[in-house]
């Protein structure tokens, strides 16, 4: 059966026709913004990146006043959705009261308990801004304790933008040969310290330790590969990470800037029942607020505790992202996560349905609240199986859906949150059968 057309030329000329708002301020944007966005993912956008003026719930409305089901949801945070009340009632008790003050604040507290409560490898916490940094403090400390240089990550997966991890993130097919770090960019420093494994693949990591003896410090993995794929760990791999980890000297670190408060309130470690030695967190645990979290045992984290590893930044633990997080986390009750699940199996196996029907070969992975529309006939298990699916098609999908009011992410992960009832689904999967 040929694939299904989804008439991307009428789309986009409708499209064009009906966000000139957006297409205005996109040209503006250009004249005084480096490539007219704040971030280079998002200049992929097609026909051209949007410009949005609120949004509320499951919803998002753009400068043009079209209204969209969001399952963007920012690349992650909004796990309550836009602007939930909880969170704007505890940023507009702050607000008043400041906005940083540089110094400790009872907030900090409570979000640290909460956080300790929530996580299993929380022993202590830490906060800084972003992923990327956080990500940074959690591998400085692995080579602190272990007096180590080196540290294994997996293809596929991303831990930020710093020079150090930006390495063999979705390299292209034909540099899959090799297990050398592959720069994603131009300008970064040739030596990253990274040691290359292939996802869910025990062999590339028992090579990596043979040929690195005693120089790993860590391992670190998004405990789901969310951000090639949503692919889970297969039975039995986050066991043989902790084991060879623990076997071999080395710290093991998860990496759940998005697992993190999306599998569930514990993260994925909670959901899968492995425990790392230290982890990261971001997007979700701020409400939609810039903060990101080390979570770690006591033993680890009394380096930083001591100074001995330096953590550090103006912004951290500033109070209105821990007013945002202490809402959210009071807010996602193990009653979210159940709703969640369910909500997430109804629109995967709706689309996957829908799109069939239409002769789209297609085979969705992930959990509950993320996941992922490969549009392949065989389910992918690490990131080279992903390389198999029809990128152009699901452009032209995605082209559609935003012409029906529906909002994806470019790389085909899909975002719940909480505010998506069963009738924004519903709606959803009605405009995907009628594309
Ligand atoms: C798993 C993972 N780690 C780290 C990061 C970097 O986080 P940030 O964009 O907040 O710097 C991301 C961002 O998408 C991520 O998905």
């Amino acid at each position: 059966m040929n694939p299904y057309d989804f008439q991307p030329a009428a789309r986009e000329a409708r499209i064009r026709a009906n966000t000139p708002g957006s297409l205005a301020a996109y040209t503006r944007s250009q004249k005084s913004l480096a490539g007219g966005v704040s971030t280079a993912l998002r200049r992929s956008a097609k026909p051209y990146p949007m410009f949005y003026s609120h949004g509320e719930g499951a919803w998002i409305t753009d400068v043009d006043g079209n209204r969209f089901i969001d399952y963007t949801l920012a690349w992650g945070p909004l796990i309550l959705g836009h602007a939930p009340a909880t969170v704007n009632d505890a940023l507009a008790a702050q607000l008043p009261k400041g906005h940083t003050f540089g110094a400790q604040h009872a907030l900090e507290c409570e979000a640290a308990e909460l956080l300790c409560e929530a996580i299993p490898c929380a022993g202590k916490v830490a906060f800084a801004n972003s992923g990327t940094e956080i990500v940074q403090v959690a591998l400085r400390l692995a080579r602190a304790i272990t007096g180590r240089a080196l540290y294994l990550k997996f293809e596929g997966h991303y831990h930020g933008w710093d020079d150090s991890v930006l390495v063999s993130y979705k390299p292209a097919a034909a540099d899959c040969g090799s297990m050398s770090p592959i720069p994603v960019g131009t300008g970064q420093r040739p030596w990253s310290g990274a040691v290359v494994a292939r996802w869910n693949d025990r062999a590339s990591v028992a090579a990596a330790f043979a040929a690195h003896h005693g120089e790993i410090s860590a391992i670190i993995c998004e405990p789901m590969l969310c951000n090639s794929g949503c692919l889970p760990p297969l039975d039995g791999f986050l066991e043989f990470l902790r084991e060879t980890a623990t076997a071999e000297g080395a710290l093991l670190i998860f990496d759940e800037v998005i697992t993190g408060f999306r599998l569930s309130i514990g993260g994925g470690q909670a959901y899968y029942g492995v425990t790392p030695d230290l982890a990261t967190f971001a997007k979700a645990c701020g409400g939609g607020l810039p903060l990101s979290v080390l979570a770690g045992h006591d033993d680890y984290m009394s380096w930083i505790a001591e100074g001995k590893v330096v953590h550090a930044g103006t912004l951290n633990g500033n109070p209105l992202a821990l007013a945002a997080a202490v809402a959210s986390l009071r807010a996602l009750t193990p009653g979210v996560y159940t709703r969640l699940d369910q909500l997430g199996r109804v629109l995967r196996s709706g689309l996957e349905e829908a799109l069939r029907a239409k002769g789209v070969p297609v085979v969705t992975t992930g959990e509950g609240a993320v996941f992922q529309l490969h549009f392949q006939a065989e389910t992918p298990r690490e990131y080279r199986d992903t390389l198999a699916a029809n990128k152009a098609l699901y452009a032209d999908f995605l082209l559609a859906l935003l012409d029906a009011g529906v909002l994806a992410l470019p790389d085909g992960r899909w975002y719940l949150s909480a505010a998506h009832g069963e009738d924004v689904v519903e709606e959803t999967l009605r405009r995907v059968r009628g594309l």
